[in-house]
C-alpha cells in the first residue's frame, strides 16, 4: 500500500491522537514480525479514528468485515460500552489464531465474537441490527458488502468503508485491475445513492463514513 499522508504529518497526527492500546501495540508488532501484508492492519491513527467514530455513535452492536489479526476488533472492543459486542468475519485460519491470542489477553477481548468463513455468507445470516458496521475485506465484494450492509443498519448507525482511495489507484482510467474498478464503482455508487450521505475521509488509505439520509 502507497503512504498517500506524508510520514511526518501521519506521526504528528497519531502523536495527538488518542495512544494506542498496549495489546494493540504488541499485537500490531507481532504482525509486523510474523504475517505476510502487515500493513492491512489499519494502524494507531485509523484505529483512534475508529474508536471515535464507536463512541461518537454511542455504539453497542458492531459488525466487521475482515479481521486479520484483530487490530480493528479490538480497537472497536476498547471503545464500546462494557455491555457492547463486536461480530467480526474472517477467512484466514492463521490470521484468526493471533487474533485469538490477543483477544484472550486484553480485558475487553469477551466482547469480540469471531465468524469464521466468506463474509458475505456470514452477512447473510445475520438477523440482529447494527450500530457500526466497517467494511474492510475483499475488495471485489464491496458493493455486495454495502448493500447488506444497509440492511443491517441500525437508523442512526454508520458505515466505515477502508481503503477507498487504494494508494492513488481509485485516479486511473481505464482502471489497472478488478479492485480498483470495484471500489471506484463503490465509490460512484455510495456518492449518489439518495438513502445516504457519504464523506470521503482522506486519512490513511482513504476511509468513506456512510449514514442514512435525513
Ligand atoms: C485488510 S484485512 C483486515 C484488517 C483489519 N480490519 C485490521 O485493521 O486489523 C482483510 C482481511 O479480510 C479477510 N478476507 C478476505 N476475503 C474475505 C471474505 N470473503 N470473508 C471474510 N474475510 C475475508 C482477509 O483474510 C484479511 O485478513
Amino acid at each position: 500500500m502507497e503512504q498517500l499522508v506524508p510520514s511526518e504529518i501521519e506521526a504528528y497526527a497519531e502523536a495527538h491522537s488518542m495512544p494506542e492500546s498496549p495489546v494493540c501495540r504488541a499485537l500490531r508488532e507481532e504482525t509486523q514480525r510474523t504475517m505476510e501484508y502487515p500493513q492491512m492492519l489499519v494502524g494507531p491513527l485509523e484505529g483512534a479514528f475508529l474508536k471515535m467514530m464507536t463512541q461518537l455513535v454511542d455504539a453497542k452492536r458492531v459488525l466487521e468485515i475482515g479481521m486479520f489479526t484483530g487490530y480493528s476488533a479490538l480497537c472497536f472492543a476498547e471503545a464500546l460500552p462494557s455491555d457492547g459486542t463486536v461480530i467480526t468475519c474472517e477467512i484466514n485460519e492463521k490470521s484468526a489464531a493471533v487474533a485469538r491470542r490477543y483477544f484472550a489477553q486484553s480485558p475487553v477481548g469477551r466482547k469480540i465474537s469471531i465468524r469464521m468463513g466468506p463474509a458475505l455468507d456470514t452477512m447473510r445470516a445475520l438477523t440482529g441490527m447494527f450500530d457500526l458496521i466497517f467494511i474492510d475485506a475483499d475488495k471485489i465484494n464491496y458493493l455486495n458488502y454495502y448493500r447488506r450492509a444497509l440492511d443491517l443498519l441500525e437508523p442512526n448507525g454508520v458505515i466505515l468503508i477502508d481503503n477507498v482511495l487504494w494508494s492513488g489507484e481509485v485516479l486511473k482510467q481505464p482502471p489497472p485491475d478488478e479492485s480498483t474498478a470495484a471500489i471506484q464503482e463503490l465509490n460512484r455508487v455510495v456518492s449518489n445513492d439518495p438513502q445516504v450521505t457519504a464523506v470521503l475521509v482522506t486519512i490513511r488509505d482513504g476511509v468513506l463514513v456512510v449514514r442514512r439520509a435525513r
